[in-house]
């Protein structure tokens, strides 16, 4: 009989790893892709940071964080994208799984990271603490057909040379220019991951599909997504320097769905982004969905936190906050970690978590509400107001973005 065993990984277990991502992900487009692309390139990637279950020394789970600057309302911080969790399909459904998220917390907090960002499967995540903070926008605007036969044929449609729109592909030489416009207009967000101008970074994997594509003097650019079956030109990151950029941008992002055939652009950019609102003045719809599989799991809580403020974490959290150092402490909320999360993400703010019927404004925090529920005092509301205002959570995958 084979113990099991809750571990790092080491570089010599890379081998059997590879075959258990593969045992789950046999397509090497997939997360297996991933795996061997960040192994081969991502000089962070250390295997301890692979935590696994084993029976005998076989790793049968597996989780990975790829340890990153990731940004809070505080600013940017030691954090982590969680990814490629996975359990061999012969031994799902007895713990091992969710044993490794786990672990990967645990792991992480001991390192120092506060947070941790992901898109996972909404029922599995929530179990660990984790939290969807992360909502979608989408700004889709419609595209007048070209005058004349439109691409009637695939191949028509992914044509990958550019037409006359003042766009062009990018290549290494635009990377720390992109890289400025990225760090400037697009990871400003909580839950932003940080992005360095490494060309390994910005690879677009599979040309077909995507691109990377620059104004020519360098003041805009975009990453998009050829989709076939939506028929539209799918923008998934794109930043301009200024208005007029944007304008520029946007015009060639248009003219390129319009001569691919496809009859919209959909921006997947925050509704505050230039392109996105320029785009919303020539009459685009923005939709707005709820997170649910974008997930933030918090594991330090104190650089989340405005000076003033600290987290006691029990079968609850307590929220205190002192107005000035050495002057006396008071609890102004308590909550849930779910709640707490929402609100110091950015997602929610405190009036959202009141409205949503879970919370209380009482007179002295009780010790009695269920957990999830979220009660604070009527005088503390407006300091949370002022100190934990709606945001945009949005995480800027790195370097996973240009991989699907
Ligand atoms: C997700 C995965 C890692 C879970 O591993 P595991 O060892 O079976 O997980 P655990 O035994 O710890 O937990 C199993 C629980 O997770 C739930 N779960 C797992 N995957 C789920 C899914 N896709 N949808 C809903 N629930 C899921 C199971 O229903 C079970 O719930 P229960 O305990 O309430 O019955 C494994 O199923 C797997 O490798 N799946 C394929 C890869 C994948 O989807 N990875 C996650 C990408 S975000």
């Amino acid at each position: 009989m084979t113990g099991r065993t809750e571990r790092g990984a080491r570089a010599s277990d890379y081998p059997a790893l590879r075959d258990l991502l593969l045992s789950t992900w046999p397509n090497p487009n997939d997360e297996l892709g991933i795996w061997d692309y960040l192994v081969a390139s991502d000089p962070t990637l250390e295997p301890e940071n692979v935590r696994l279950v084993c029976l005998g020394d076989r790793p049968v789970a597996a989780t990975t964080l790829v340890m990153r600057q990731v940004r809070t309302r505080q600013g940017w911080t030691s954090g982590a994208e969680l990814t490629l969790v996975c359990c061999h399909p012969d031994h799902r459904r007895k713990g091992y799984g969710g044993a490794t998220v786990r672990g990967a917390l645990a792991h992480l907090a001991r390192r120092g990271g506060a947070l941790a960002v992901f898109y996972g499967v909404p029922e599995f995540y929530p179990r660990f603490g984790c939290v969807p903070v992360l909502p979608g926008f989408r700004t889709e605007l419609a595209v007048a057909p070209e005058p004349g036969p439109a691409p009637s044929t695939a191949a028509d449609r992914s044509s990958p040379g550019l037409g006359e729109t003042g766009l062009r592909d990018a290549t290494e030489a635009d990377l720390s220019g992109i890289s400025r416009l990225h760090d400037e207009r697009i990871s400003i967000y909580p839950a932003s991951v940080a992005r360095s101008a490494a060309p390994w970074m910005w690879r677009v994997r599979n040309p077909e599909g995507h691109a990377l594509w620059t104004l020519p003097d360098g003041r805009g650019y975009a990453h998009v997504a050829f989709n076939r079956e939506g028929a539209s030109l799918d923008v998934q990151e794109a930043a301009a320097a200024d208005g007029l950029t944007a304008r520029r941008l946007l015009a060639g992002l248009t003219g390129e769905a319009r001569r691919r055939g496809f009859d919209k652009v959909h921006l997947f950019l925050a509704p505050d982004n230039l392109v996105a609102r320029l785009a919303r003045l020539d009459g685009a719809w923005q939709r707005y969905r709820p997170a649910a599989a974008g997930f933030v799991a918090i594991t330090r809580w104190e650089p989340h936190l405005p000076p003033g403020y600290r987290v006691v974490e029990d079968a609850r959290c307590d929220l205190f906050y002192r107005s000035e150092p050495g002057g006396p402490e008071r609890r102004v909320l308590r909550a849930g970690r779910g709640p707490l999360t929402e609100l110091l993400m950015g997602y929610l703010d405190i009036d959202d978590l009141l409205l949503r019927q879970e919370g209380t404004v009482a007179a002295a925090p009780s010790e009695t509400l269920p957990p999830g529920t979220v009660l604070t005092a009527e005088g503390d509301l407006d300091q949370l107001r002022a100190d934990f205002p709606k945001l945009l959570p949005k995480y800027t995958m790195a370097p996973y973005y240009f991989w699907f």
